[in-house]
């Protein structure tokens, strides 16, 4: 049986990426491919409550050390104990954000120097990246424009447009760096037509 693939999605709130995950796991499960849907953080228990904690707007301003090793906390246990055997199963993961997200909100956002989080990402993964990414780009203002009927807002949904601009523009930065992995899609586009972006790409693998 051959490994599974592993493909992250990734960008601003609001770019869409909980709208093209479950396309993308329709087109390939509907290509008889074992799909397996997961976030970050999250996607183990300790992950989960991970995640409430780092998404609680009622929590006091964490240190943003304290927050990115929380993230890596996360997602050191979520690799192992559940991305690498599920690939090693045949199954193909699908995940909600991943490491580029931390580079984007614990650099880009809170400053932290990206050589740090590269310290960090060695030190827990070592050389384990996804296979591919889709990175849905589009204005900020616009993601803040779709995810504003949301209701209450977490603690990074509560962060200011110079914030998410700083992420933005290393999300980008990232994908000048890694154009073989991350593939920029242009999430300004209507539901459709990011999804079809998204299938040509998908076609190639
Ligand atoms: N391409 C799009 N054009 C317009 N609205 C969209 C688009 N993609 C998603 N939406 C809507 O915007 C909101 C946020 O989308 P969502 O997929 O939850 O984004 P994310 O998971 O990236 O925060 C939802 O109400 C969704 O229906
Ligand atoms: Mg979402």
């Amino acid at each position: 049986m051959s490994r599974g693939k592993f493909i992250t999605i990734d960008g601003l709130e609001g770019a869409g990426k909980s709208t093209q995950i479950d396309f993308i796991k329709k087109y390939l499960s509907d290509r008889n491919r074992d799909v397996f849907l997961t976030r970050e953080p999250g996607g183990t228990d300790l992950g989960e409550r991970l995640r409430a904690l780092l998404l609680d707007k009622n929590i006091d301003a964490m240190n943003p050390d304290t927050e990115l090793l929380l993230m890596f906390a996360a997602r050191n246990e979520h690799v192992k104990k559940v991305i690498v055997p599920k690939l090693e199963q045949g199954v193909w993961v699908i995940s909600d954000r991943f490491t580029d997200a931390s580079y984007a909100y614990q650099g880009g956002g809170r400053g932290i120097p990206l050589e740090r989080i590269g310290e960090l990402e060695q030190w827990t993964l070592q050389d384990f990246v996804p296979d591919m990414t889709f990175l849905l780009d589009l204005d900020v203002e616009l993601g803040l424009s779709r995810v504003e009927q949301r209701g209450e807002k977490d603690r990074f949904e509560e962060e200011h447009k110079d914030f998410f601009n700083k992420v933005r523009e290393i999300f980008s930065n990232r994908a000048s760096k890694y154009p073989e992995r991350i593939k920029l899609i242009d999430a300004s586009k209507n539901i459709d037509e990011t999804s079809s972006q998204i299938k040509k790409i998908l076609d190639l693998l």
